[in-house]
């Protein structure tokens, strides 16, 4: 639990940094899982500084996102190409062809088999290092929602009602606002050899506390990290006020 948002951001970056520093000492790649929305962009803030000011090259990082709405065009307001590319990669030296986004113009048809070859992407890749994480009211990874089972891949899924409402600003309406998204899985996301999960603010308290100190449940799909052996949650003291 960090003194704020910032602090924990800060903190989540400087391990980023470090492991990225570490796998190019030992001549490897160093592969990210990368969310989307509002809670990780002082993450990449922070990142793009550390690039900047520190020297930090991200020319052997190849990145993986979680998410993307689905069908989405990669130039519209609300892709997460488009956010990835303003809040970090437009400002790092990663190679254009290191990262990977799910692809929202996939037809409704090859949509199964794109999923495979994501998940296969991901594994000649040699498998994600570090996944970054925030969290849904929902209980949400990725877009996982409830129901969402343990060893589940990426796929094709319904947003929920509640997911949709949060999004429903940025589309103008709920009307307006997609139904469904292409997420990774959970299982894909427990591959990870590290999970850091982001959460800010009140809003988010109870689904924390939820996920840390409830039973393990497809309800809340948050709380089968439990089951992973390095994960760790970075929250503002807000977000952790329903902690025991
Ligand atoms: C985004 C993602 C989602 C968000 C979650 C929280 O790629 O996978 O699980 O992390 O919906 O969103 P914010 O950070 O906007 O509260």
């Amino acid at each position: 639990v960090f003194g704020s948002d910032v602090d924990a951001s800060q903190s989540v970056a400087s391990e980023i940094a470090a492991l990225i520093r570490q796998r190019a000492a030992e001549g490897e790649s160093c592969v990210l899982g990368l969310a989307t929305g509002s809670t990780p962009v002082r993450v990449y803030r922070e990142l793009i500084r550390i690039h900047r000011e520190e020297n930090l090259s991200m020319k052997h990082v190849v990145t993986f996102n979680l998410d993307e709405y689905f069908p989405m065009q990669p130039d519209a307001a609300q892709s997460y190409v488009r956010f990835m590319n303003e809040q970090l990669f437009d400002h790092v030296d990663i190679p254009r062809s290191s990262i990977h986004i799910p692809d929202g113009t996939i037809g409704r048809d090859g949509v199964d088999e794109y999923c495979q070859q994501y998940e296969d992407a991901i594994n000649v890749a040699g498998g994600i290092d570090l996944q970054l994480l925030g969290i849904g009211r929902t209980g949400h990874v990725g877009f996982n929602e409830p129901g969402s089972e343990v060893d589940s891949a990426t796929r094709l899924v319904e947003l929920c009602d509640i997911t949709r409402s949060d999004a429903a600003n940025d589309f103008g309406g709920l009307d307006n606002t997609p139904e469904l998204a292409i997420t990774m899985g959970v299982g894909t996301i427990l591959r990870s050899r590290r999970i850091r999960l982001l959460a800010f603010g009140q809003h988010k308290s109870a689904i924390v506390a939820r996920s840390v100190q409830g039973e393990i449940t497809d309800s809340v799909p948050a709380t089968y990290l439990q089951g992973h052996d390095d994960v760790q949650f970075a929250l503002d003291s807000a977000a952790a006020s329903t902690l025991d």
